[in-house]
């Protein structure tokens, strides 16, 4: 007790401290924002409000972009695209040196999936439901790029996204909300540390609000929905990240309740400042004030005018500030305690990365000294051991995984002998070329000297030459090459009737997701299953490595193919990674994110889904009439969210739950049955039975992620709170309604032992 009494003591000291500590550096903050402010004409002052792009990086419309001058006469606060820290120190001496008060430049880039080691996409992280490993990956991205000039990433995207077609679903942690809040927390984390040191670069939480609800899954398309689902189902991670302290948020491209995100006050004073307490500063997404004209919003002034008094700080590419800002004070439509607001939120934002202290703190390395943090051996080795956690085996009948290192594998398909194609999407500087391996480079060197590995392409990433070759514009790279159809085919049914074994490696291109890769058709292109179906002919033992950044609607594969493994796009070690998991020397377990439907028809297809009046058993393949059905499809997914195999079985034991007033644990054990030490995902979800608003039929509310040794036995105990078994009402606010709930407890969302309980 006494113990317990002293420790108590010591953490209130401890905060109280730390408490002052903070107060007594925020009040410095504003001393010397405040006096430097006095000094800053109101020209220089909106000045502050405008970022534009400034370098060879292209992640929108080109732009006229003569920045030196703009920097030169205080007319810019900060700077996208730009990299390379020699490049970025000359930029910012002008800032220091030449403009009149030398305020510094933010240098900000879309740092997404790591720098120069190149990260899972950000989906398959999500699927290693590794929360410390996601940590870690955003810290090394930091690291990385903190040495080359960067003191800001437009990351993490935590748009939740239901719908498959969207291209940006590789962007964010997928379909849930519960695991989006931790997985952006983590990244805000791992970008920021507490900004003390050098590689705490200041995090951009995006896309405020929605952006992932696009309809029909294409980009930039209008989005319409009600404030209780916002609440409950697309906001949880946008607050989780403003709650872990992130420094800045980018408002969305699309329209909340009609009004543009960025210049929609209920969003951005509302819910983000007044609700959420946000104190960072809101940056617009690129060109986002003039496109307002495009959705029917009238003229750039007005539209300028209107996102800066919604609570919009920074202008990112519009220059709609700057144009406008200083007639509108002029003419009242604005105040300059406005411009001061947003002016000071960037200042601060500056201020506490300590750019004002030292202005190149991120261009000080040479070059031999940098080498020594970007692309290192112990990164890549992160790298490699992160991205095998995001692999999820789906299917293995008859454990043809892992593979023998013997014999003759056949390593066959368009994305078997690429190294710019293991790299996903959003990674806007690359690494050197040929400085890692491609799979079929990683596989020969896996095995030397105990198997032969033959390689053919086999067919052309898709029939469709322009699909083939998205996003080349805009990355001078390229994935498998164009080849004559017929004769790859050929050549791939040769070098397969040779081998032992046969290794599929297809699915996408690393370009057919990300930002504007919207796509109508989310199966596998015909030319890729004519293969699929010509090597199955073979009847030898075939494992397909689906590579993608998005789920692939995979009912033909489910039903057809022996071993299936959902690969994503892993990054640099991608190569190495999948070698460690193909021949068991890791065993996976990632566990899916989102859900794999059967096919392009059934989008949006997520788990948490509400159950209609007229529901029908996601297995139920029989069409009935006037229930909510399909004629050709079940509703299921081919596989479900939290579903992922191992090369281990594990047992469940029968779950326990207890109840102690409105908190709630559910217990199981777990066995590892089989021949590998594992990792499981041991997953809660809860149903509010009953409820004044519907609630859906499953909600993920807690997982543990457990290793277990052959033959050991743990027990998991998952413990909610009224918290977990509440939900937020039209207007935000969080309320628990007493009843029943089902609590459900599984290796994913399909496979769960269910408790009916009451809670008072
Ligand atoms: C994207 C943002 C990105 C920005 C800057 C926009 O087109 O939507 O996610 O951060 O460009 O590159």
């Amino acid at each position: 007790m006494m113990k317990y009494e002293l420790r108590k003591l010591i953490s209130l000291v401890f905060v109280l401290f730390a408490t002052l500590a903070y107060g007594a550096d925020e009040a410095k903050m504003d001393k010397f924002i405040g006096s430097l402010m006095q000094k800053m004409t109101l020209r220089e002052k909106i000045g502050q409000l405008n970022l534009q792009p400034a370098g060879e990086v292209t992640t929108g419309g080109a732009m006229d972009t003569q920045v030196g001058g703009l920097v030169m006469n205080g007319d810019l606060g900060a700077v996208l695209n730009l990299a390379g820290k020699d490049r970025v120190r000359a930029l910012q001496e002008v800032a220091v040196k030449k403009s009149r008060l030398g305020i510094p430049l933010l240098v900000g880039l879309d740092v997404i999936h790591g720098y120069r080691t190149i990260l899972p996409i950000p989906l398959a992280q999500a699927c290693s439901w590794d929360i410390p490993a996601i940590e870690e990956g955003a810290r090394i991205a930091a690291e990385e790029c903190s040495t080359d000039g960067i003191s800001w990433t437009y990351s993490p995207m935590v748009d939740i996204a239901l719908d498959a077609r969207w291209g940006r679903i590789m962007e964010g942690a997928g379909e849930d909300p519960y695991l989006g809040s931790l997985v952006a927390a983590a990244l805000v984390r791992g970008y920021q540390g507490d900004f003390k040191e050098r590689q705490n670069i200041m995090a951009c939480l995006k896309h405020y609000a929605l952006y992932g609800a696009a309809e029909a899954g294409r980009d930039y398309n209008t989005v319409d929905m009600s404030h209780l689902r916002m609440f409950n189902q697309y906001f949880p991670p946008y607050k989780a990240a403003v709650e872990a302290g992130v420094g800045s948020v980018m408002t969305s491209f699309n329209i909340v309740d009609g009004l543009h995100a960025t210049a929609n006050p209920w969003l951005l004073d509302e819910v983000l400042r007044q609700k959420w307490g946000f104190k960072g500063f809101v940056v617009t997404d690129y060109a986002s004030i003039n496109e307002m004209e495009s959705w029917g919003f009238g003229k750039q002034k007005e539209n300028g005018v209107k996102a800066l008094k919604a609570g919009t700080d920074m202008d990112m590419c519009s220059q709609a500030f700057l144009n406008h800002c200083e007639a509108a004070v002029r003419e009242g439509l604005l105040t300059e305690q406005d411009i001061d607001a947003a002016c000071r939120r960037v200042l601060e934002a500056k201020y506490r990365l300590g750019l004002f202290k030292d202005p190149y703190k991120h261009c000080h390395m040479s070059d031999q000294e940098q080498a020594k943090h970007i692309f290192t051996p112990e990164n890549r080795q992160k790298a490699r051991d992160f991205a095998a956690e995001t692999f999820v085996l789906l299917k293995n009948e008859g454990g043809i995984l892992p593979l023998k290192k013997q014999g003759k594998i056949a390593l066959i398909g368009p994305n078997a002998n690429t190294t710019d194609g293991l790299l996903g999407s959003w990674c806007v500087v690359r690494p050197a070329k040929d400085a890692y391996p491609s799979l079929l480079q990683a596989m020969k060197e896996s095995v030397a000297g105990k198997a032969e590995v033959l390689y053919a392409q086999g067919c052309n990433l898709s029939d469709d030459e322009r699909q083939d070759a998205a996003g080349f514009a805009n990355a001078p790279y390229r994935t498998a090459p164009r080849v004559d159809a017929k004769q790859a085919l050929q050549e791939a049914l040769k070098v397969a009737a040779e081998a032992d074994v046969i290794v599929y490696a297809g699915g996408e291109g690393a370009e057919w997701s990300g930002e504007s890769h919207s796509r109508a058709i989310i199966e596998l292109p015909d030319c890729q299953r004519e293969l699929l179906k010509a090597l199955k002919g073979l009847g030898k033992p075939l494992v397909m490595l689906n590579f993608s950044g998005r789920p692939t609607a995979m009912g033909w594969e489910k039903e057809n193919l022996p071993a299936i493994m959902n690969v994503w796009f892993g990054g640099t070690e991608m190569g190495p990674a999948l070698c460690d998991v193909l021949f068991g020397d890791k065993v996976p377990s990632g566990h899916l994110t989102v859900s794999i439907p059967q096919m392009t028809g059934q989008e949006p297809l997520y788990y948490n889904h509400l159950n209609t009046g007229r529901p029908v058993g996601d297995g139920d393949k029989r069409f009935r009439q006037y229930q909510s059905n399909y004629f050709e499809v079940s509703n299921g997914p081919a596989f479900p969210f939290g579903f992922g195999l191992s090369y281990t079985t594990f047992k469940y034991g029968e779950m326990t739950v207890k109840q102690e007033g409105r908190n709630v644990t559910a217990t199981v054990s777990i066995t590892n049955e089989g021949d590998y030490d594992a990792t499981e995902v041991v997953q809660c979800y809860i149903r509010d039975v009953a409820c004044r608003y519907a609630r859906p039929v499953k909600e993920l509310k807690g997982f543990e992620r457990i290793e277990l040794k052959k033959g050991e036995t743990k027990t998991v105990s998952i413990s909610l709170t009224e918290q977990e078994l509440s939900s937020y009402g039209p207007e935000g606010n969080l309320f628990f309604e007493p009843g029943e709930f089902d609590i459900m407890l599984g290796s994913n969302s399909r496979d769960v032992q269910t408790k009916r309980i009451t809670l008072k």
